[in-house]
């Protein structure tokens, strides 16, 4: 069952039934000042970080569901309603949600009464703006009521939920005209308000939320909305909200705009904070009202934003004949991507925006989905990331986005964590030919005095691996690789303490990860190609040594007969063997070491991937291992504290189905990578909404597994690995065009079915128009001419940029 469809054209998403499965969200703002948005207007706003800068309120895992956001209600002649239907829920004669590229725009219809609510963050702003134009469709007259609402929260998202006995007395407001100011703290340490003003003379304004809404009232039924009349109330402690009250008068057919601006502002010198003892400055919340304040202006922004979009999505067009395979490549698979480059896993609806900041490991995987968008914001991400390095490779596993500090809370020894900087470094180097910032100084633990070269990090994060490897040679876990939820060392029997942040037990440890052992010959070899680039051969040779010898090891000490081994445990037992009663197959190791093509001449790559089609793949994806586990082992942590076939015991965790769908390119079955791509594709899932319950037009970290009690159940929409891994797995491995130093690679691995395809890729300033054209393979590129010359090899050589080039590639 579908709640809505898709609207190519426009890039959006229409929901036209707002009882979504779950509520289904978008995103306003990309670079400071955000917001959470859902189909009923339900979220929240931040600016930079969404624990400590959070701009209003939102109560998680609420009952009902999604309770709170940015409400407008209408009171007309005693029927009260929302365009976005919640949270009154009165039936809508028309309701309809558009979620485009960072913004949203909710209609609801009714008694006549159309209301059209625009939301976005223009481009540069520190603001959330609203447009909300109402219109009378009756053949009468009409005078209705308008309320508007939003909740301020105070600051700090964590604190707002719990210190309730300082809370309660620190809210303080001011009002001027049409805008209400949130100057909570303002007068102690903070250099920060917010404000929430609209552009018409109001006629009443509420800026306490009991007296708007009634001590036990609900949001359905605020007394002020009910009783058509605000009570002019001026917060002081509880809890301090913004709602302004307009009466509208619209003759038949006529339309009104109003815009309503939300905005943060924050001042650079405390000298400037004040206009007068006590009064704030509010110069420049004034500035940017008046950027919004006609509905033109609005357009105008709005335009600029789309052109930015425009622009953006420009640099990779796909043309496949498949409008649901293209719907992704083309929009939003990419929005996906700027999402978690902006938001890595800190803000969604399963990630409350208080527990975790930018991730080491997860931002910079995030880059491959996002580097081809704006190249020198990667660029900046990566210097941010490493640093947080400790001199000797290792890493804080999480910083906070404001403060960009390493976040001692959730702590490092995550052996995996410093391979992906050389993934997400080579992934910059590759799109944008830009050198230069392996030579830029970057500190560790961001401590002054101690830069080094961002090369210099990428050799300690090599070495690391090296230097930590356990009795097999194979490296040492540490407490997790990439999966977070296999700890190894970790030994706990303790509920109220956390797998992910507990005492480990390393010392001594045999704990072995295969996943680490596969992504190290994957980076290690770019990091060797690297040093080839740089001239470094010495290097390069030094390192391609151990990369052997990982091979080597992996083919000696990883191998169970049918698969890899997916660890050692800390006794040095066999982990993912057909030895073991439960986990006896994992798809960590099948796709890094299929990715790596270790033992491909010794037919290992293909018995692994044949064993992942037998064991771990069902009708929803791939799971992550098989049998599930059923009961708690001590030895392997937090994986099996999940009932079976969720999360990590034998979810389908989508973040690594395209690990096993490169592997499968690697041996050239693009029948099978296609397959399992389609599986867990959002646009081919659409048609079961109602089972997969989360967003059709976005990724979900997790799809439940077949040994799950609802297979087929999504959960952990948007801020998710997959959406990066996914981006790149069609387009540099499917389709199958690739940056390397010297130009696009073009290497397709498509089913044999497929007759071609045509994409339109930006690449170093300079456009490519690729027309592929197969005949019945699956892989192999047989001629590749380049501007009506033929090249040889499979490299489109550079060309200048701003020129247009058309390339023609036969397969066969
Ligand atoms: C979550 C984490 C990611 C981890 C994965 C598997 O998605 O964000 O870092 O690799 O879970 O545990
Ligand atoms: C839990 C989750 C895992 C996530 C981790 C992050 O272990 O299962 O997916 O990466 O928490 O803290």
């Amino acid at each position: 069952m579908k709640f809505g469809h898709f609207d190519d054209q426009r890039r959006e998403y229409v929901i036209t039934n707002p009882r979504t499965p779950w509520p289904w969200i978008n995103y306003l703002g990309n670079e400071d000042f955000f917001s959470l948005i859902s189909n009923t207007a339900g979220g929240y706003s931040f600016y930079k970080d969404a624990k400590f800068r959070r701009i209003t309120r939102y109560r998680y895992n609420n009952v009902p569901m999604d309770n709170g956001g940015r409400y407008f209600y209408i009171n007309d002649n005693g029927t009260v309603w929302n365009p976005g239907w919640k949270p009154c829920k009165t039936e809508l004669d028309k309701y309809e949600c558009r979620h485009g590229m960072n913004y949203t725009i909710i209609t609801g219809e009714k008694n006549g009464i159309e209301a059209e609510t625009l939301f976005f963050v223009p481009l540069k702003t520190l603001a959330e703006v609203q447009k909300v134009k109402l219109t009378n469709k009756n053949k009468e007259a009409k005078k209705i009521k308008l309320f508007s609402f939003a909740e301020w929260c105070l600051w700090n998202a964590a604190t707002d939920m719990e210190n309730f006995q300082r809370n309660f007395s620190t809210g303080e407001v001011e009002i001027e005209g049409s805008a209400l100011y949130h100057k909570t703290e303002f007068k102690e340490r903070r250099n920060h308000y917010a404000y929430y003003s609209v552009n018409v003379p109001i006629q009443g304004y509420d800026t306490d939320r009991e007296s708007f809404i009634g001590l036990y009232n609900e949001f359905s039924e605020p007394q002020a909305v009910t009783a058509g009349k605000p009570n002019m109330s001026v917060a002081h402690g509880w809890s301090p909200i913004a709602s302004h009250y307009i009466e509208v008068e619209l003759q038949p057919g006529e339309s009104k705009e109003f815009v309503f601006v939300l905005g943060y502002v924050e001042f650079e010198s405390r000298d400037d904070k004040w206009e007068s003892k006590g009064v704030i400055n509010k110069k420049p919340a004034k500035e940017t009202i008046a950027k919004f304040d006609t509905a033109a202006k609005v357009d105008a922004a709005f335009m600029e934003l789309r052109g930015y979009w425009d622009n953006l999505l420009d640099s990779y067009v796909l043309k496949s004949g498949e409008e649901k395979l293209d719907r992704m490549v083309n929009i939003w698979n990419q929005y996906q991507c700027m999402i978690t480059f902006n938001f890595s896993r800190s803000a969604s609806f399963f990630e409350s925006g208080v527990g975790r900041g930018m991730g080491f490991r997860d931002s910079n995987q995030d880059l491959v989905g996002f580097v081809h968008q704006i190249p020198p914001r990667a660029r900046e991400r990566i210097i941010d990331i490493a640093s947080t390095q400790f001199p000797d490779g290792g890493c804080y596993h999480q910083y906070q986005p404001l403060t960009k500090r390493g976040n001692n809370d959730i702590g490092g020894g995550f052996n995996d964590d410093p391979m992906w900087l050389i993934f997400g470094t080579v992934a910059y180097i590759k799109e944008s030919g830009d050198f230069s910032i392996l030579d830029d100084m970057v500190p560790f633990d961001n401590q002054p005095g101690t830069e080094k070269t961002l090369f210099h990090h990428l050799t300690v994060s090599f070495n690391h691996v090296i230097e930590n490897l356990g009795p097999h040679m194979l490296p040492l876990i540490g407490r997790a690789d990439w999966n977070d939820c296999l700890n190894l060392n970790c030994f706990s029997w303790d509920p109220n303490e956390s797998f992910q942040t507990t005492e480990n037990n390393s010392e001594g440890s045999k704990a072995e990860s295969l996943m680490i052992a596969g992504l190290f010959v994957v980076c290690g070899r770019d990091y060797v190609e690297l040093c080839r680039q740089i001239g470094n051969n010495a290097e390069a040779d030094r390192a391609e040594k151990f990369v052997n010898d990982m091979v080597e090891a992996v083919k000696n000490h990883g191998w169970d007969g049918e698969w890899y081994l997916r660890a050692y445990d800390y006794y040095g037992k066999k982990i993912g063997s057909h030895e073991n009663k439960e986990g006896k197959i994992f798809i960590e190791s099948q796709g890094w070491c299929t990715m790596a093509g270790i033992g491909l001449e010794e037919g290992m790559v293909k018995k692994s991937l044949d064993s992942v089609k037998k064991y771990l793949d069902c009708e929803h994806g791939i799971v992550l291992n098989n049998p599930a586990f059923t009961e708690y082992v001590v030895e392997y942590g937090e994986i099996s504290s999940y009932p079976a076939g969720y999360k990590e015991n034998a979810g389908i965790f989508c973040h690594n189905n395209p690990w096993v769908i490169i592997g499968e390119t690697v041996l050239g079955r693009g029948d099978y990578a296609w397959d399992y791509f389609r599986k867990i594709c959002p646009s081919y899932t659409e048609e079961i909404s109602d089972l997969h319950k989360v967003e059709p037009y976005v990724y979900a970290q997790m799809i439940a597994g077949k040994d799950a009690f609802k297979p087929g159940e999504a959960k952990n929409s948007w801020l998710t690995g997959t959406a990066a891994w996914n981006y790149y797995t069609i387009t540099q491995f499917i389709l199958g065009i690739k940056p390397a130093y010297s130009g696009l690679e073009v290497n397709p691995c498509i089913p044999a079915d497929w007759k071609g395809f045509e994409v339109s890729r930006k690449f170093r300033g300079a456009t490519y128009k690729i027309e592929v054209k197969n005949n019945g393979v699956m892989k192999g590129v047989k001629k590749l001419v380049v501007n009506g010359t033929e090249v040889a090899g499979n490299i489109i050589p550079m060309q200048p940029a701003g020129s247009v080039n058309t390339v023609e590639v036969i397969m066969g």
